[in-house]
């Protein structure tokens, strides 16, 4: 086997589910008919689909002079440019002057069961102008940058929005973060405004965000106002005079004169700056268009999710990610459907948080990500069967490999075995999704995102930079990359070019850092980071695929697999895996762990050793950090892992480091000694 191609078996596991076709004449694409054909128009004639796809979905004020300017050399790509519109109009008046003024745009369910708001778009529409005036009042104008740290309340929708209306660029900072993380990108972004909350409510506490912004600001020049937003009722927050300005407060003049015209932006204007989320090393601060980008959301948004009219859609992704822009804002308001937004935990105060809100809601439309589904099958299925989960259409995944086995927990215990899931295969760089199914018309195969999405070029490269190509193979792997440009691509990495080109300087296309396979009916299985992935005896392994193995055990609720330095074979694998409650830790799972793998995948890919964990490190967006691990199953010591800005509950590291002290040792560690050692850590 060469070294260039994963082994992987993933692709052979489980079977395929047929879209449910029946009673779905209405759907946006039916049947697998109607998507062949899209996909070959896309293919003929790309710039004709995208064009089409502009014009049908969004309000232009002026039509686009050129649909793509691509300069190939320098690897910019401006879509529809000549064309003016706001994004602002576009997810508000427009649906306003159609009729939709008294539909719920957005509903928010509080962290606290009877906290529930609801805005129609009518409000939607006077609250944004409000704070349109205020901020063009601490005179905020097109191009500058406003800053929200902000908690998942209503709030921080308006804020984008007014932001979008004048031609402000917002950067969203997920407000779990702590000083690190929220210094450098106010500083990057040299941010004019910051607007914030007194606190974010979580689990029950409250997080305060001004007290923690203000030893932030000492060093950030730019800022010359904080707007916060009065949210957990914190009586002692303290406000710096002609710096901060309580939300409520400073909109309280506009209320009269509401219109706020919006700017006429170019479609090649940026409408935000966000970073990612930083599993794989420093933060990347990506910026993205008007024009290109709300028009890939709002298309994706309408054909993946098959989005209509009278649908509830619940992005449970933090708006501090791009998930959360693109399908929790952007993408779903651009149609004018109504959006649920929840403040809160899904375990909180018990496990069927989740459930609960797709009751009461009634929510057709629910799209989560794999860590949230592990931590709920954790904990048994017995928290969704109480509740009616028969509104729900289309269950939805992102951000890490769904394994085989969760995909059909997902299915089984929340789908009924009848809704389909689409799991979708996108970068905070992208814009939108990429790889994901086209809920009826798409065959699933639990683990794979499918296909590319119409329009979207995506193939696989080999090591040497040469694609391998169609029919050279049955089965393909390597370096995923997009070939040709889409309407989502990002403008640019902020102020950072050098990282910009690096993108392409590889393979002369977009390198997306991916690896993955297709399998002989084009279907692709994404297997991870390139970076992540083991090299055994001149083996790529892929983590995805050997995590997947571990988890497929009904023991095993989380795995992460790494390389770690061996004498022989290059590198062995380390294994960190998390049991579902109640199981306990012994030699005999061991074993049957190492079996499964020796069975399911083969001899080579079992892990030299595994190692038991109360929990992973993971990033605030809930992606395990592999990097940390790597370096942990290296010997590596707590103060020589580096930033640790980026890890959500830097506590687990210490039981982890402890735990693998303790491996080496060869002594076999218990649940109870960890537990210590974890209570250590937090202390
Ligand atoms: C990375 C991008 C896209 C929004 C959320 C994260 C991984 C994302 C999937 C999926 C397998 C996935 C990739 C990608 N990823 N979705 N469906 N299957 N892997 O945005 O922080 O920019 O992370 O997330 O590794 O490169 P991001």
């Amino acid at each position: 086997m060469s070294q260039e191609h994963y082994t992987s078996t993933l692709t052979q596991q489980a079977g395929t589910y047929l879209p449910p076709l029946h009673g779905k004449a209405s759907a946006w694409v039916c049947g697998n008919e109607e998507a062949e054909a899209i996909y070959m128009q896309a293919l003929e004639k790309p710039e004709e689909f995208w064009e089409g796809r502009a014009s049908q979905l969004l309000h232009w004020f002026k039509r686009w002079d050129k649909v793509l300017e691509a300069d190939e050399e320098r690897h910019k790509y401006r879509w529809f440019t000549g064309g003016k519109l706001n994004a602002s109009f576009n997810c508000i008046d427009r649906h306003i002057l159609i009729g939709r003024r008294n539909k719920a745009a957005l509903i928010w369910q509080g962290e606290r069961e009877m906290d529930v708001r609801c805005y129609t778009y009518q409000m939607l529409y006077t609250e944004v102008c409000r704070v349109a005036h205020a901020l063009s009042s601490l005179r905020v104008r097109k191009g500058d940058r406003v800053a929200l740290y902000m908690p998942m309340i209503p709030e921080l929708v308006i804020a984008m929005l007014a932001c979008a209306r004048i031609g402000a660029i917002h950067t969203a900072i997920f407000s779990g973060y702590a000083e690190g993380g929220v210094r450098s990108r106010i500083q990057g972004a040299k941010a004019k405004i910051v607007i914030t909350a007194d606190a974010a409510v979580r689990a029950g506490k409250f997080k305060p965000l001004k007290a923690n912004l203000d030893p932030i600001l000492e060093k950030c020049p730019s800022v010359a106002h904080v707007v916060v937003v009065n949210h957990a009722e914190l009586f002692d927050v303290k406000m710096m005079p002609n710096r901060d300005i309580w939300w409520h407060d400073l909109i309280e003049d506009f209320t009269l004169d509401v219109d706020f015209p919006c700017e006429r932006m170019n479609s090649t204007d940026p409408l935000f700056l966000l970073h990612t989320s930083g599993s794989t090393g420093k933060p990347t601060g990506v910026l993205h268009s008007t024009g290109g980008y709300l028009t890939y959301a709002a298309h994706t948004t309408q054909w993946i999710f098959d989005m209509h009219d009278d649908d509830v859609h619940w992005c449970t992704a933090d708006i501090g990610w791009i998930t959360g822009h693109t399908y929790g804002v952007y993408g779903p308001l651009a149609l004018g459907a109504t959006v649920l937004m929840f403040e809160g935990v899904p375990t909180w105060p018990k496990p069927d948080r989740y459930w609960r809100i797709v009751e009461k809601f009634r929510v057709n439309i629910l799209y989560t990500a794999p860590t949230v589904i592990r931590s709920l099958m954790r904990m048994g299925e017995a928290w969704a069967e109480r509740y009616d989960l028969g509104t729900l259409r289309i269950l939805g995944s992102v951000g890490e490999p769904i394994s085989p086995e969760v995909w059909q927990w997902f299915y089984k215990n929340i789908g009924n075995s009848e809704l389909p899931i689409v799991d979708t295969w996108w970068q905070t760089e992208t814009g939108g999704a990429m790889i994901a199914p086209l809920p009826y018309a798409t065959k699933l195969k639990p683990g794979s995102a499918t296909k590319p999405l119409p329009g979207i070029d995506a193939a696989i490269m080999r090591d040497d930079s040469t694609p391998d190509l169609d029919g050279s193979a049955d089965r393909r792997s390597g370096h995923l990359v997009i070939r040709k440009p889409w309407p989502g691509i990002m403008l640019g990495v902020y102020n950072d070019e050098e990282k910009y080109q690096s993108y392409f300087s590889r393979f002369g296309c977009y390198e997306s850092g991916d690896g993955a396979e297709v399998d002989e009916d084009g279907y692709y299985w994404i297997l991870g980071r390139i970076d992540d992935s083991i090299n055994v005896s001149g083996h790529r392994l892929s983590t995805a695929e050997i995590e997947a193995v571990l988890v497929s055990c009904p023991e095993i609720a989380e795995a992460a697999v790494v390389p770690m330095p061996h004498a022989l074979k290059g590198e062995a694998i380390y294994a960190y895996v998390v049991t579902r409650d109640e199981v306990a830790w012994s030699d005999t799972l061991r074993k049957k762990l190492l079996d499964t793998v020796r069975r399911d995948i083969g001899a080579l890919a079992s892990p030299e050793y595994i190692q038991f964990a109360e929990a992973l490190p993971k990033t605030h967006s809930g992606k395990v950090i592999r990097r940390l691990l790597r370096k942990i199953a290296g010997g590596s010591s707590l103060e020589e892992l580096g930033e640790l800005t980026t890890v959500a509950h830097p506590e687990v590291i210490k039981p982890i480091i402890y735990g693998h002290q303790n491996i080496l040792l060869g002594q076999h560690e218990t649940a109870s000694m960890e537990a210590e050692a974890a209570a250590d850590g937090r202390g």
